[in-house]
């Protein structure tokens, strides 16, 4: 297997409203924008050709990915003109593999985290003579996802994208976004329309008798679906437990890129990233938290477990927790913030103006 295909594209992300102008797969993970880890992981597992498929902000990707040599790798890209869903963009992109009809293709959601071992995936696939192979995972609440389950062989036997009732949930093995597909089967998707490939092309291919295999591993794996989960997959890519060929620098408890200025005081812990440009002052506690560039965070403030974007300020002493606070933004000094909150691009919370600890 040489080749792969890149799902980069649909309804926009959760995390757009704070980065406005940087489509998740940009937003930066461990220091390099989140679709570089993936990448980078597909080349060491012997990919040598990916295609970008795309329908929002696609001209931040080339820029910044060119032709993908830097990489080792070759890549093109395609943009919908309206998104095509995840079959749909598959379909799209097939003119441009190299394949021959029997050959597998590797094909991948772009919002995913994981240690899977890649080339396992593809031997699974061919000792199997599976039309389709998938990667799954067991999860405590599935809902959100597509339930995938197997017989004793392997074989999946159903697939349910994001199970409504309590009857539905069958299994706790769900679709971990990433598939090995048989050329050809590319080729049976309809040309031209939306198509989803977990509600309709999976479906199809099972009640036509075709054999999709599924590989259950316990493997380190994410869904980047929303900030609080980017900021865990960013401090698990620093701290080794995630694995990626792309980390600049070492694994280990922080990660501060060149341009940073860290006071000699300040404690970083927990996988937290600091961004190119940004400057953490005396005495500040940092942990699990990722700033991202040109960002300040100011003498004695304590972060957690949080998101700061580019270029924001947070005031002295302010606490943050779980906080997702935008790019531009500025948290006046003396604020707590806690679990859940989020603070717009370039909004301004005065000095002291929130706290959430109760009066005792
Ligand atoms: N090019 C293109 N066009 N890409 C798309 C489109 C589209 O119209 N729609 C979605 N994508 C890309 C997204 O960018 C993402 O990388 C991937 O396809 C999956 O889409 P999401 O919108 O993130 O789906 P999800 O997270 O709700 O569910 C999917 O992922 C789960 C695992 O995280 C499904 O594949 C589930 O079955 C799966 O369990
Ligand atoms: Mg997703």
């Amino acid at each position: 297997m040489t080749e792969a295909i890149l799902l980069v594209g649909g309804k926009g992300t959760r995390l757009r409203p704070l980065t406005v102008n940087t489509p998740k797969p940009m937003v930066p993970a461990a220091g390099v924008p989140f679709l570089t880890h993936q990448l980078a992981r597909a080349r060491a597992a012997g990919v040598e050709h990916i295609v970008l498929a795309t329908s929002y902000l696609a001209e931040v990707f080339e820029p910044y990915f060119g032709d993908g040599s830097a990489l080792g790798l070759h890549i093109e890209y395609v943009t919908e003109e309206e998104p095509l869903g995840t079959g749909g963009a598959i379909r799209n992109v097939a003119a441009r593999l190299h394949s021959g009809p029997d050959e597998p293709v590797l094909i991948f959601n772009g919002d995913i985290l994981t240690g899977l071992d890649i080339r396992a995936l593809v031997a699974t696939h061919e000792t199997t003579g599976a039309d389709v192979c998938l990667h799954l995972t067991r999860v405590e609440d599935p809902r959100a996802y597509g339930l995938v389950p197997t017989d004793a062989t392997g074989r999946v036997t159903a697939f349910l994208e994001k199970p409504q009732t309590p009857e539905e949930i069958v299994t706790d093995q769900i679709n971990a976004g990433a598939y090995v597909f048989r050329r050809s089967v590319i080729d049976t998707i309809p040309a031209g329309r939306p198509v989803s490939v977990e509600r309709e092309t999976f479906p199809d291919l099972l009640a036509t008798g075709a054999h999709l295999q599924g590989m259950v591993d316990s493997t380190y794996w994410l869904d980047l679906g929303t900030p609080q989960a980017f900021v865990r997959g960013s401090a698990d890519l620093v701290l080794g437990r995630a694995p990626s060929p792309a980390v600049p620098g070492r694994c280990g408890d922080r990660l501060v890129l060149p341009t940073a200025r860290v006071a000699p005081d300040a404690k970083l812990t927990g996988g937290t990233v600091v961004g190119d440009g940004a400057h953490i002052g005396e005495g500040a506690r940092i942990t699990g938290s990722t700033i991202l560039s040109g960002a300040v965070v100011e003498p004695g403030a304590v972060i957690t477990d949080s998101l700061i974007g580019a270029r924001a300020h947070i005031g002295e002493r302010t606490v943050l927790s779980g906080a997702v606070i935008g790019d531009g933004a500025v948290v006046g000094p003396d604020n707590e913030l806690r679990e859940g909150v989020r603070v717009w691009c370039d909004a301004k919370i005065p000095a002291g103006a929130l706290r959430f600890s109760s009066d005792q």
